[in-house]
């Protein structure tokens, strides 16, 4: 008798430990899922500020709004670096990447969309 309800409690612990990994488990997959469409969206939009035409007077008005404050008037730094020859320090995919995730505080990020990033990039090709 006791034999046979403590085989019953193990069975019940079994199956409790069971439902705790599944739910573990699922938790996992759906933070992988996650990560993997991010990724994946992340991916796309460099590809396409990649392969869109820039301009950089577009680009030059942008910078004007949005990054003098640190970077100055003339790109040549203030509290952000001077941002000049930064294209040969960078890849254009790191400045992107810089540019949209705002990698290193106190630098924000920026969501902008790929044309507008694309002529930044052009503009910022200019700066030697
Ligand atoms: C609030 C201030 C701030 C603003 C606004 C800002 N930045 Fe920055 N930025 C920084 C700082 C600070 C760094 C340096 C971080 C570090 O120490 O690596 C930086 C770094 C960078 C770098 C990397 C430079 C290098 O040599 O590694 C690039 C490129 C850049 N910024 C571009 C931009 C652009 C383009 C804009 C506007 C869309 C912008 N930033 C707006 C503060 C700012």
């Amino acid at each position: 008798m006791s034999t046979s309800s403590s085989s019953a409690a193990e069975t019940k612990n079994k199956i409790e430990f069971l439902k705790k990994f599944l739910v573990f488990f699922i938790l996992i997959l759906i933070c992988l899922v996650i990560f993997y469409l991010n990724h994946n969206k992340n991916d796309q939009y460099t590809l396409k500020s990649l392969g869109l035409n820039g301009s950089v007077s577009l680009g030059d008005s942008l910078f004007k709004t949005n990054c003098v404050g640190c970077h100055g008037i003339k790109a040549r730094g203030l509290v952000g670096p001077d941002l000049h020859s930064v294209t040969k320090r960078l890849s254009d995919k790191e400045i992107i990447k810089q540019v949209t995730t705002g990698l290193t505080p106190p630098m924000p990020s920026f969501e902008i969309d790929p044309q507008n990033m694309s002529n930044l990039l052009s503009y910022l090709h200019t700066l030697e």
